[in-house]
């Protein structure tokens, strides 16, 4: 009878397995504004178990040299405590440029493991890496075989997705941090220099992976592969206009994603792959989901060719009639039926407790108070629901945009909180640069108040023609305090 020892390595692969459990019910959790904060501390927890097995790993067959051994709690402690400052000190309404900034960091991470990688690739040592020399042995030249053909392919994938995701984030949040202006630097940014650049980065790898032999011609392919994708990266995102970044967002980290799976069939670790996919395939989803939600097709963010969007501010508006909260006051008060549209000035303005004041005050009057929640309002997807659940407003207020737009027909009034895009009815002109993202149809409610400090335009930078129609008010002031204002004047009803 055989007895079954527990060694290190099962352990690890317990530990590992367990992680990936933590990511995937955690990723599932993150899908529901209630389970949310538990789902990501869930997946943080998956996080901290996957870096004390890869340590345990480390410890017990000192995989690289023990070099490693002696950074790792350094490299730990400076990561930790740069993304808790980081992520604790960012503010919301900076979030996008944020998530940028740290896909890039993802995709470096896995370019450089694949680098680091590269001397495995050799088949004759001239000595250009001294890591090869231990590779050969006595054994003398090597074959592809022995290095493994989905090694070879896995190491050019990790490099290549790995630094088109570097660039490409940093472009991104450079571009939403205002760093940056403009689609095109020369050539760079035109989609036939971008098909150019993937043709040289392809025709790189492959020489990389499969044809190099010497260890001097690996470092100039895979030298060249990385100038070649940073390139790329920059060229993919530059043209993308500040409308369309968010989409562009999503398909960045699932890229990150990738490149890490990509890296886990480098070092042939399966947690990588689980973590890398499910980051990957969640991304894409993602990225589908944004599409829809603002008419952009999947093909174009794919190869850059989105348009820019024209920066216009308060361009040519007629007929434009505004009031105060004191005259605003009884139209709400007597409403039935009202509709809240919550956009970025009110998480600019940080009114959601207000919000919630006015809610209970209206439903105290009989009236029905519902929330309209387009999908990219506000400047990271869920934005509305986290600052709304974060005032305790019931869930089931939360209507999404198909849910609600034929609503809009039977409200006394949709009060428009610091939206603007997600309710411009030019979406539906052709040649606007919004021309087909569903909005929320605000205009057909009897009374429209768009609260918000000026007649300035939001972030595709264009002219709303809501704030012209007939049956528009508008209330100019800071979301917070014209919520303030509104709540006194209508209990003084
Ligand atoms: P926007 O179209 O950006 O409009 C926000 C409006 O809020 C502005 O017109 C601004 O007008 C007003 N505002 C700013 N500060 C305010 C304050 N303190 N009080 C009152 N109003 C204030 O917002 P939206 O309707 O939510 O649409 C979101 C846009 O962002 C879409 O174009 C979307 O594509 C893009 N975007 C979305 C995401 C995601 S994933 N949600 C990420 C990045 C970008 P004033 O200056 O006149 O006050």
């Amino acid at each position: 009878m055989s007895i079954a020892v527990i060694t290190s390595d099962h352990l690890i692969e317990l530990a590992y397995m367990a992680a990936a459990v933590c990511f995937v019910v955690g990723i599932k959790m993150l899908g529901k504004v209630r389970t949310a904060n538990r789902g990501n501390n869930l997946a943080a927890l998956g996080m901290a178990i996957a870096i004390a097995a890869t340590s345990l790993f480390l410890l017990v067959h000192e995989r690289w040299d023990t070099d490693t051994l002696r950074y790792l709690p350094a490299a730990l402690l400076v990561g930790s405590v740069a993304g808790y400052l980081l992520a604790s000190r960012v503010p919301m309404t900076a979030m996008p440029e944020f998530v940028a900034f740290f896909n890039g960091l993802g995709g470096a991470a896995s370019m450089c493991v694949a680098l680091a990688e590269v001397p495995k690739l050799a088949r004759q040592n001239d000595g250009f890496f001294e890591k090869t020399a231990d590779l050969f042995g006595a054994g003398g030249p090597r074959t592809l075989a022995d290095i493994g053909v989905d090694f070879a392919i896995a190491d050019s994938l990790s490099i290549l997705i790995g630094a088109v995701t570097f660039s490409g984030s940093m472009i991104a949040y450079a571009k939403l941090a205002g760093k940056v202006k403009g689609s095109r630097w020369g050539p760079l940014g035109e989609t036939w220099m971008n098909v150019v650049l993937v043709l040289v980065c392809i025709g790189l790898a492959i020489w990389g992976g499969f044809f190099a032999q010497q260890t001097h011609h690996l470092w100039i392919a895979n030298g060249g592969l990385v100038l070649a994708s940073l390139v790329l990266g920059l060229g993919l995102t530059l043209p993308i206009g500040g409308a369309d970044m968010p989409v562009a967002i999503a398909l960045l980290n699932s890229y990150s994603g990738i490149a890490g799976m990509t890296t886990g069939f480098v070092l042939r670790n399966n947690l990588l792959i689980v973590a890398g996919s499910l980051v990957g395939a969640s991304g894409i989803i993602l990225t589908q989901v944004m599409c829809k939600a603002m008419n952009r097709s999947l093909k174009n963010v794919l190869l850059g060719v989105m348009g820019d969007t024209a920066v216009g501010k308060e361009e040519g508006y007629v007929g434009v009639k505004s009031s105060g909260a004191e005259e605003l006051a009884p139209v709400l008060a007597a409403a039935r039926s009202v509709i809240i549209v919550p956009g970025y000035g009110m998480a600019v303005a940080q009114a959601q407790h207000k919000v919630r004041e006015l809610d209970n005050v209206l439903t105290k009057l009989g009236c029905d108070v519902r929330y309209a929640i387009h999908p990219v309002a506000g400047r990271m997807p869920g934005h509305m629901n986290i600052l709304l659940a974060e005032a305790d407003v019931p869930y089931e207020k939360l209507k999404e945009l198909d849910a609600i737009n034929a609503e809009f027909a039977n409200a006394d009034v949709a009060l428009v909180l610091g939206a603007n895009d997600v309710c411009n009815p030019a979406a539906e002109v052709q040649g606007s640069p919004i021309y087909g993202m569903p909005v929320l149809e605000v205009w057909n409610a009897r009374t429209v108040i768009v609260v918000k400090r000026s007649l300035g335009s939001g972030y595709a930078g264009i002219k709303n023609p809501l704030f012209e129609r007939t049956n528009t008010q508008m209330l100019f002031a800071d979301a917070k305090k014209a919520l303030e204002e509104l709540v006194a004047a209508v209990k003084a009803q």
